[in-house]
């Protein structure tokens, strides 16, 4: 899809972008899940389709239309989701928007779970899989650029700088979701790029406004060890 007034700074690259929660079944009828309308994920779909890239978006439960022009993967689980990455490498460009549920519980209840008896029942969680850290340490197929997000709610740089060591990734989107912040759900983000080079404070904007600007940053960036 072509746009008028997008630069093509993607043409012919492929990215593929999380997005939106996970949801982790309890029991057939309970679930657990992160806050995420999946805004800033699919805002970033439609700004990398803008700028001309092949976009496969793999998404939670969201509420949200399936973007024109792009491949949409839709997936429930922290599971689905990495195995759904998984086949959807190898690619130029990965970004990690989606909040990953990071832990499910051991068992999944068959029937539906029944109050009474012993009283409330006490959920065993396991961690889920780390889609962003697993991508971003592949041997091979690692793509040449790896994004993630930080969703902090106190010291957000010095939180995103541990990220990005601790993922192994090439830039971090931090951006304050605590109290007073209305990023969850609202329309307006307020990012910081935690990168090696530095931290880079963005105003307050639109979510897409900030999708596109950071398409067109990471458009820009050079794979690791490339000049
Ligand atoms: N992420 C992921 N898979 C997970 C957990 C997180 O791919 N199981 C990605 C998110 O999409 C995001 C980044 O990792 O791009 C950071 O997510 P975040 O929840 O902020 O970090 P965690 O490592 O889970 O640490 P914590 O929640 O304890 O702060
Ligand atoms: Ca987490």
């Amino acid at each position: 899809v072509k746009l008028a007034g997008a630069a093509q700074t993607l043409a012919g690259r492929r990215v593929v972008i999380t997005a939106g929660p996970t949801h982790e079944p309890i029991d057939p009828v309970r679930y657990i899940a992160n806050r995420s309308s999946g805004k800033q994920g699919y805002a970033l779909a439609e700004a990398a389709r803008d700028a001309g890239a092949d976009v496969v978006l793999i998404s939670g439960p969201v509420n949200l239309a399936p973007p024109p022009g792009i491949r949409l993967v839709c997936v429930e689980t922290a599971r689905e989701m990495a195995e759904a990455v998984e086949t959807a490498l190898p690619c130029d460009i990965f970004i990690a928007a989606a909040a990953v549920a990071d832990w499910r519980t051991r068992t999944d209840a068959a029937q539906k779970i029944k109050k009474g008896g012993d009283g409330p029942p006490v959920l065993t969680m396991v961690e889920n899989p780390d889609i962003l850290a697993s991508v971003a340490r592949r041997v091979a197929n690692r793509p040449p650029v790896v994004v993630g997000f930080a969703a902090e709610t106190e010291t957000v740089i010095a939180h995103a700088r541990a990220k990005l060591a601790k993922k192994g990734c090439d830039l971090i989107v931090a951006n304050d979701v605590g109290e007073g912040s209305e990023v969850m759900g609202g329309s307006d983000n307020a990012v910081v790029l935690v990168s090696p080079e530095g931290e880079q404070a963005w105003p307050r904007l639109p979510k897409d406004e900030v999708a596109r600007r950071l398409i067109a940053h990471i458009a820009q960036m050079r794979p690791v060890g490339e000049s």
